[in-house]
């Protein structure tokens, strides 16, 4: 029987649904239970969330990602040619445009794509997209959280794992180390990673980056308390918090922090815990790491995974790698 082209395309779920709660009260319980205060970016993402990074990604300060699209416009073809794969696994896909870039730079050469996210909506609708807009891809999708799943991926083929957008700076490099070992170890040999790296240059084209004049990326910080206060049930008021993006030089990196305007408890009922911040402390909610070619590409040597390929526009790096 052929399916009907409406019909939802079925997705694996290694994640259960109520996992991404059960973290986040996790996450809280350990980042704001202590001082310094930090929560993790993961859960910026919420329905919100998701629709003010769109935003931010047409921002004329953030260039990352017209910097990577570009880049794959002209050398995904490289790309795909020295991986030689024949799957596409795709690590936090989202609802993009990159992956039809990559998709056509395989042409008749790709057995399937793996599309792996956190939210089954956005996964549903981009497979949903897919099967409509490509019949005859076989296209397997997977809810899975990248730091907990990557032994578990399907392997329909040799594959190309594409991680993209500079996620990979989020993580310090203590989790770095420790996501691309994972990574090495559930790969087999000869099948690749391909990584998007935002780079280190002028810090206030970076600051601006993450500081933009309309105001967006500060209501995409602030909205992480919105997500404490519906699934933790907090009480932390955005109105009664600052935005800060700061350059940090020892580590190359940008922070993200929310700044109290006043002394202030808040109550994440849900968790029994009150988080007490004086004037102008500071809760970090993302970090977000800047590379150099040396740098990344020892990181990634030291975990057994050999580089292969390094395409970029001077802003911004696609950085191709082989597992041994
Ligand atoms: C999606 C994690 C790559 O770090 O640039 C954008 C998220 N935060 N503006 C980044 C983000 C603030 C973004 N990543």
């Amino acid at each position: 029987m052929t399916p009907s082209p409406t019909a939802a395309t079925p997705l694996e779920v290694l994640l259960e649904p109520d996992a991404l709660r059960d973290a986040l009260a996790h996450d809280a319980t350990e980042g704001l239970g202590s001082r310094p205060y930090t929560l993790p970016p993961k859960y910026f993402y919420d329905e919100r969330g998701s629709a003010l990074f769109e935003d931010i990604t047409r921002l004329p300060e953030y260039y990352p990602t017209r910097a990577e699209r570009n880049l794959l416009v002209e050398h995904a073809a490289a790309v795909v040619a020295t991986s030689q794969a024949d799957v596409l696994l795709e690590l936090g896909s989202g609802s993009s445009e990159k992956t039809s870039l990559l998709l056509d730079a395989f042409g008749d050469g790709l057995r399937a794509y793996v599309p792996v996210d956190v939210s089954p909506t956005a996964l549903q609708g981009a497979v949903d997209e897919l099967a409509v807009e490509r019949p005859g891809l076989s296209v397997l999708g997977v809810v899975a959280d990248f730091e907990r799943h990557l032994p578990d991926l399907p392997r329909p083929g040799r594959r190309l794992v594409a991680f993209l957008g500079g996620t990979i700076g989020n993580l310090d490099r203590a989790q770095r180390a420790g996501f691309l070992a994972t990574l090495q170890a559930s790969l087999a040999p000869g099948e690749t990673v391909l990584l998007g790296v935002d780079l280190v240059k002028d810090p206030e084209r970076l600051v601006a980056a993450y500081d933009d004049a309309a105001g967006v990326t500060a209501e995409f910080n602030l909205n992480v308390l919105r997500v404490l206060a519906r699934e933790l049930d907090a009480d932390l008021d955005p109105a009664d918090f600052e935005h800060v993006a700061l350059w940090d030089p020892d580590d190359e990196r940008i922070e993200m922090r929310l700044r109290a305007r006043r002394s202030l408890t808040g109550r994440l009922a849900a968790l029994g815990l009150e988080v007490e911040l004086e004037e102008g402390e500071e809760i970090r909610t993302e970090i977000s790491s800047k590379f150099r070619r040396e740098g990344i590409e020892a990181e990634l040597t030291a975990q057994g995974l050999d580089p292969a390929g390094w395409w970029t526009d001077g802003d911004y790096a696609l950085v191709l790698a082989v597992r041994q």
